[in-house]
């Protein structure tokens, strides 16, 4: 059985104040954000919301414990929950939408019921996650070593809000690995056994307008990028809506202990193991969705279809040169104790693989990589 669902309604603004405006922020809202967000688009309006800012609660990606720290901090008579920022504050937000936010591990473990009980409002300000129009939250579980996303319909926002200038102030790095992120979604959902012809309708399309982009920014420079990054953040949606339905797979499940364990941006340490699990599963499989995949690429980049992974590589690499998993501190006796973590946490997501890749193929993957 398959199906389908875009849950949030989408709505599109040129500018935060006329968002802000028509959505009447104010009493009774919880506006989870960054101050160097707040700031220059919110901070003239005078706004009577709660504001949590959540670079204050520690840096990178979330975490277990910053949601804990943020949860002491936060008034609770709110109702409705306003997140403005990246997949960090996005997946952090929908936690606060929750009748029960804490004890935040116990939601993970299925010990608690994930029960929506906020209006929940999601404005990405990268172009990666897709978070916005998903049912996830991902969060690094400091005491297990890992990450893992906590995948519920009651986590799906109510309203998703796209304004590109909110985009402009990402540093180019994180541009490179937002988006790289969104590539990745597009085209494992789009390999999964649960991918559907709607699902590859927003996956495929995602690829095209992220690879596209990414070929201008090769031959004209970072810059390039301020007048795509509304395809950029559509595109991202776009990946969204496809792995929202159909899921990610080994690449984001073996990503996971290298995010977590050495704190890398979640797009780098996916492109880390991007074509190590493709050129993977074509040692397995050939044929099938695969094959129109390469195809499909190999199209975009004008290239033979043998060669498009390599191919594939040289255009990432203008946008994010790849690391061995080594540069990220990663020593040889991890390749199997990570292994054993992503059978062990990840089985949500290794349900989705293209074929079955068993622990030797994940050791295999991570040591080609190493
Ligand atoms: N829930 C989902 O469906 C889903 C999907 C993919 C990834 N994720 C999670 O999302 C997180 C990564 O999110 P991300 O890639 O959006 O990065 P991020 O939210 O961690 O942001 C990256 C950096 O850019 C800064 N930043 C964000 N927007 C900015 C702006 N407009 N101007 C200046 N700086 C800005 C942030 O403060 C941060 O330092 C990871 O934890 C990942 O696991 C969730
Ligand atoms: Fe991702």
């Amino acid at each position: 059985m398959k199906s389908f669902m875009v849950r949030p309604k989408v709505y599109f603004y040129d500018t935060v104040k006329e968002f802000a405006r028509e959505f009447h922020l104010g009493q009774g809202d919880l506006l989870i954000t960054n101050q160097f967000i707040y700031e220059p688009f919110l901070g003239g309006l005078d706004l009577d919301c709660q504001v949590i800012y959540q670079e204050k609660y520690g840096a990178g990606e979330p975490s277990d414990d910053m949601v804990e720290a943020m949860y002491k901090d936060v008034k609770k008579d709110y109702c409705r929950v306003i997140a403005m920022g990246g997949g960090t504050v996005i997946d952090i937000a929908k936690l606060f939408a929750l009748k029960n936010v804490s004890p935040v591990l116990d939601l993970f473990d299925g010990k608690t019921a994930v029960e929506k009980d906020k209006e929940l409002i999601l404005i990405p300000t990268t172009c990666g996650t897709g978070s916005e129009v998903t049912n996830v939250a991902v969060l690094a579980l400091n005491s297990r070593g890992t990450k893992k996303g906590l995948a519920q319909d009651a986590m799906y926002g109510d309203v998703a809000v796209l304004i590109p200038e909110l985009v402009k102030s990402l540093p180019f790095r994180f541009f490179a690995t937002s988006s790289i992120d969104a590539l990745i979604h597009a085209v494992e959902s789009s390999l999964s056994p649960k991918a559907s012809s709607i699902t590859r309708l927003f996956g495929y399309k995602a690829i095209e307008m992220i690879l596209n982009g990414y070929k201008i920014i090769a031959a004209e420079g970072e810059d390039a990028r301020y007048p795509l990054l509304n395809d950029f953040l559509t595109a991202s949606l776009y990946a969204g809506i496809s792995f929202g339905n159909a899921g990610c797979a080994a690449v984001h499940a073996m990503s996971y202990p290298i995010g977590s364990v050495f704190h890398v941006p979640h797009g780098e340490s996916n492109y880390a193991m991007f074509t190590g699990v493709l050129n993977n599963y074509m040692e397995i499989k050939q044929d099938g969705e695969i094959e129109k995949l390469n195809q499909f690429i190999a199209d975009i980049l004008g290239c033979q279809l043998d060669q498009v992974y390599v191919e594939l590589e040289k255009l990432l690499d203008q946008i994010l040169p790849k690391k061995a998993l080594h540069e990220y501190g990663m020593k040889e006796e991890q390749i199997e104790e990570f292994a054993d973590s992503v059978i062990e946490n990840q089985q949500r997501l290794l349900g989705n693989n293209f074929v079955f890749l068993d622990r030797d193929r994940l050791i295999k993957i991570y040591r080609e990589l190493f």
